[in-house]
């Protein structure tokens, strides 16, 4: 129980397959006491039943969109709790018409605007009105995904989004440092929810995913809750400013080793070859 009497608000619970419900169900597991913020009335009767199993009837609507509905929420919040000890953003969207087709053909400034103000900026303006209620030793954390450094099809403009949300990361655990809070931030590798089905043909992304990833699979949701549990936690008193992979390893291996392995015979095979010939060619001079 190393969340036990830890206080975790957490953003971003859409269904029972939101990566913040796998959060949830780890941190509950793990002692902490939750409330919820939810992005409008529509999304409510999904939260209840799941806020009733984490023993929480502290739900509270919050549009990150909005910075009155962020000013209201938190004024809420403060209601039930004086203070609290973890913020976690769960949080992102871009229009469905960005992540779909060539990058610099369907990208807008009005999509690339949305993507980052919902993606990465509602990080920072969520860790701005936490602050005064956050206590010592509080941790932030947001999750991202590897679209930030590499490039991949129809991800496009959330690629950049996540790439604002990392410096975010970054610069936020500088900025609160001073104050005792940690910020932090997990990669998770590519998982079937309400917001993956916006990026077309994203079950191609989770069969790469299984081909390339070391351990062969994707991840669930639940292991991601482990990794947001443990940060959130005094046990990584000592972790700030970081993007850790939950991915199955994906993020660190250029080629599956399957394939690497046909290479390498194939590779092997020629230079025997070769050195066979050369051997006969020389032998018979
Ligand atoms: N699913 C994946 O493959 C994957 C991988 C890596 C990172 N992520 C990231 O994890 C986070 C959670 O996504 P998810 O996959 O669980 O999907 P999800 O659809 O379950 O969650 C996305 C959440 O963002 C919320 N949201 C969007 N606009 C909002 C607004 N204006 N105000 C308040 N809330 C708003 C939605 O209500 C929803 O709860 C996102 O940042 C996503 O980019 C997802």
């Amino acid at each position: 129980m190393f969340l036990k009497n830890k206080r975790i608000l957490i953003s971003g619970l859409a269904n029972k397959y939101s990566i913040a419900a796998g959060i949830a169900e780890c941190m509950h597991r793990e002692g902490a006491e939750l409330a919820f913020t939810y992005q409008n009335e529509r999304l409510l009767k999904n939260l209840e039943p799941i806020a009733k199993s984490c023993d929480s009837d502290i739900l509270i609507e919050c549009d990150v969109a909005d910075d009155n509905s962020i000013k209201k929420a938190f004024n809420k919040l403060s209601n039930s709790w004086s203070n609290f000890d973890g913020l976690v953003h769960s949080i992102g969207y871009a229009p469905a018409d960005q992540l779909e087709g060539d990058f610099v053909d369907v990208t807008t400034r009005e999509g690339f605007k949305i993507a980052h103000d919902i993606s990465s900026y509602s990080f920072t303006a969520l860790a701005k009105a936490a602050k005064s209620l956050l206590k010592e030793n509080s941790a932030l954390l947001t999750l991202t995904y590897l679209g930030s450094i590499q490039t991949l099809p129809n991800y496009n403009v959330m690629g950049l989004a996540k790439a604002s949300l990392e410096a975010n990361t970054r610069f936020l655990a500088a900025s609160m440092g001073k104050d005792k809070i940690r910020v932090n931030a997990i990669s998770a590798g590519p998982i079937k929810t309400l917001a993956a089905s916006g990026v077309k043909n994203f079950r191609k992304m989770l069969n790469q995913h299984s081909q390339r990833a070391p351990l062969g699979r994707t991840v669930t949701t639940e292991e991601v809750g482990n990794v947001a549990a443990f940060l959130c936690s005094d046990l990584a008193s000592g972790i700030t400013g970081e993007i850790t992979y939950v991915d199955a390893g994906f993020n660190t291996a250029a080629m599956p080793l399957s394939e690497f392995a046909e290479w390498l015979r194939i590779y092997m095979t020629n230079i025997v070859y070769q050195s066979y010939w050369t051997y006969v060619v020389l032998r018979s001079q």
